[in-house]
């Protein structure tokens, strides 16, 4: 490894022990859509081009390491040559923010004596989840590397007995198959006809047991067909991308026609009132959030009730619901054919960034 250059890893855990660090992110504002957590932009990209530091010059950088951030490393190698040319103790990111992708961190809380450790890819915006009861885990939505969460698990001295998937996603690359193998443990999917290896087929009702305790499967259709909530004694719902913190899940990304977009959003509707029947304390853990996830440890999680004052989509009536779905259906996240195809296949490519890279794009405002 270069002197002056950072990893992700190297990064992710500065950023996770507090420790000073200033990101200086160079790329033009065109390109940015997601960010470091605390980075600085600074608007140099055609000055760093043209081999000059341009507004970095004026720049009062704090004490500790700056570390340089670009699409892919390239302009901000530029940027950290001259900030070092200058006695500044400057770093690149390697691969810049489409390596950033896989960055991650962690929050954990207690519900219903569980431990539920909310693991965040901070670059992205997925969340995924191990809940454990009496030392026995299971993971929901896997999405980053199967050894990060195999770290979790050893750390805490819990075994995994479940992986399960609240439905087939179309933004990330799904790790649940890779895990649930890697540690011997079951991998439950919503019963569907489109996983195309073999998985256990959950149902409405149907109980993934760990510890004393189990998930509760609760189909919640709209998002996907196949979309389904997890149920944690009725006082935490994993809700995938059925229910966000802010907002509820788009419909899914095949197209269709007025008709058929609308009888999804329906069912959309008729999924997220029977969610919101769940007790007013019963805290929601999405599978997504749509802005990058600080180092802070704080659990990013919302109430029943809160969803119901706050995000007023809910409280439409079926007919208004549908209108207001389909009048605002974001883009599609970047690459989705290929992801969605890929976790038919229960794939990971040995290098998933790029198909990775960008946002997801998971809710409807
Ligand atoms: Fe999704």
């Amino acid at each position: 490894m270069r002197a002056d250059r950072i990893s992700v890893g190297e990064l992710q855990e500065l950023l996770a022990a507090g420790r000073p660090v200033t990101v200086v992110d160079v790329r033009p504002p065109s390109d940015i859509e997601w960010e470091i957590p605390g980075s600085i932009h600074v608007d140099a990209y055609g000055d760093l081009q043209s081999g000059r530091l341009g507004p970095l010059v004026e720049l009062n950088l704090p004490a500790g390491p700056i570390v340089t951030v670009c699409g892919v490393g390239r302009t901000a190698a530029i940027a950290t040559d001259l900030l070092r040319a200058n006695g500044v103790e400057a770093l690149t990111l390697e691969g810049g923010m489409r390596a950033w992708s896989l960055a991650w961190n962690t929050a954990q809380t207690t519900i219903s004596g569980c431990k539920v450790v909310q693991v965040r890819r901070t670059g992205k915006g997925c969340l995924s989840y191990i809940v454990a009861s009496h030392s026995q885990a299971v993971v929901v939505d896997a999405s980053v590397d199967p050894d990060v969460y195999v770290r979790l698990l050893r750390e805490r001295g819990w075994r995994l007995v479940a992986v399960a998937e609240t439905h087939i996603h179309a933004d990330h690359l799904s790790r649940s198959r890779l895990l649930a193998h890697l540690e011997g443990a079951d991998l439950w999917l919503p019963a569907q006809n489109r996983a195309k290896y073999s998985f256990r087929a959950v149902a409405d009702g149907d109980r993934i047991a760990f510890g004393s305790t189990a998930l509760v499967a609760m189909r919640t259709p709209g998002h996907t067909e196949e979309s389904t909530t997890y149920v944690l004694d009725s006082i935490a719902a994993f809700t995938g991308d059925t229910l966000f913190l802010n907002s509820v899940g788009r419909l899914d990304l095949e197209g269709g026609t007025r008709g058929e977009l609308e009888s999804r959003a329906r069912v959309l509707h008729m999924s997220v009132r029977r969610l919101l029947q769940l007790p007013e304390a019963a805290q929601l853990l999405p599978g997504h959030v749509s802005a990058p996830i600080a180092f802070d440890g704080r659990v990013l999680t919302t109430k029943v009730a809160t969803i119901r004052d706050t995000v007023a989509l809910t409280r439409l009536d079926s007919a208004a619901f549908v209108e207001a779905v389909l009048a605002r259906i974001p883009r599609n996240p970047p690459n989705h054919a290929r992801i969605v195809e890929l976790n038919q296949r229960g794939e990971v490519p040995a290098d998933p960034t790029e198909l990775e890279a960008g946002a997801n794009r998971c809710a409807v405002a």
